[in-house]
């Protein structure tokens, strides 16, 4: 059993289709989602089509996928970020029907699945939404949290950074972004578990296509520059 993980698509169906193909290619069976579907991307009704098809078995939300059904969870305060916010929001809200997938998991930021002893969250144990897990950063807390709640394994996302990290026989691994790396690769990241190995993959995709789509959106420069840096 091949299981794909991805996560932080961020509306970028270029980089998403890219990374489907190579999933097919990986023979990847089926498929775990880590959030951050939409948002930053000009194709947001694009991708969540493309991930309603998936039929993925697990899928936790995003502060950019919540960010849209609630105002508990803020949205992004940058400049380049509230701009994204208010063209997704008004794309959402003019094509409900067609972002149902993301309105049913909204509030799912975690998920523990405990015969399989792993964590599923966008952000960290502790704060679902919006924490960020660094590989520099110290992981203690992080470590102890794993131990509390009999956790073997935690995927997690938000950072946009892939890694691994295992301490006494716990791993945390964070597969990346599929549709915006800021890991310095400008490649689509995404993570293959198969038993207890994990491996990481970046796959080229058509990076001139997903930044005219934010250029016809009317995004900021910002967001389609650092496709090309991975930063
Ligand atoms: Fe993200």
């Amino acid at each position: 059993m091949r299981i794909g993980v991805l996560s932080d698509i961020h509306a970028n169906i270029q980089a998403l289709q890219a990374v489907l193909k190579d999933c097919q290619e990986q023979r990847v069976d089926k498929f775990w989602l880590l959030g951050d579907y939409v948002d930053y991307g000009g194709d947001p009704v694009e991708t969540v089509s493309e991930l309603s098809k998936l039929g993925a078995e697990y899928m936790i939300a995003g502060n950019h996928d919540a960010c849209l059904y609630t105002s508990s969870v803020r949205s992004s305060e940058t400049p380049h970020g509230k701009q994204a916010f208010e063209y997704t929001k008004e794309i959402v809200k003019e094509n409900r029907e067609r972002f149902r997938l993301l309105e049913a998991i909204a509030d799912k930021p975690l998920l523990h699945l405990a015969d399989r002893k792993t964590l599923l969250v966008h952000g960290t144990p502790q704060d679902p939404y919006w924490g960020k897990f660094l590989p520099g950063d110290n992981a203690d807390v992080l470590f102890d949290v794993l131990e509390q709640m009999d956790v073997r394994m935690m995927l997690l996302g938000h950072s946009h950074v892939s890694f691994m990290l295992t301490r006494g026989g716990r791993t945390i691994i964070n597969p990346g972004s599929v549709g915006q790396p800021r890991d310095g690769s400008p490649k689509a990241a995404y993570g293959i578990l198969d038993g207890d190995a994990v491996i990481f993959r970046r796959v080229q995709y058509d990076m001139d296509g997903a930044a005219k789509a934010i250029q016809e959106a009317g995004l900021p420069e910002y967001l389609w520059k650092r496709l090309y840096k991975g930063a």
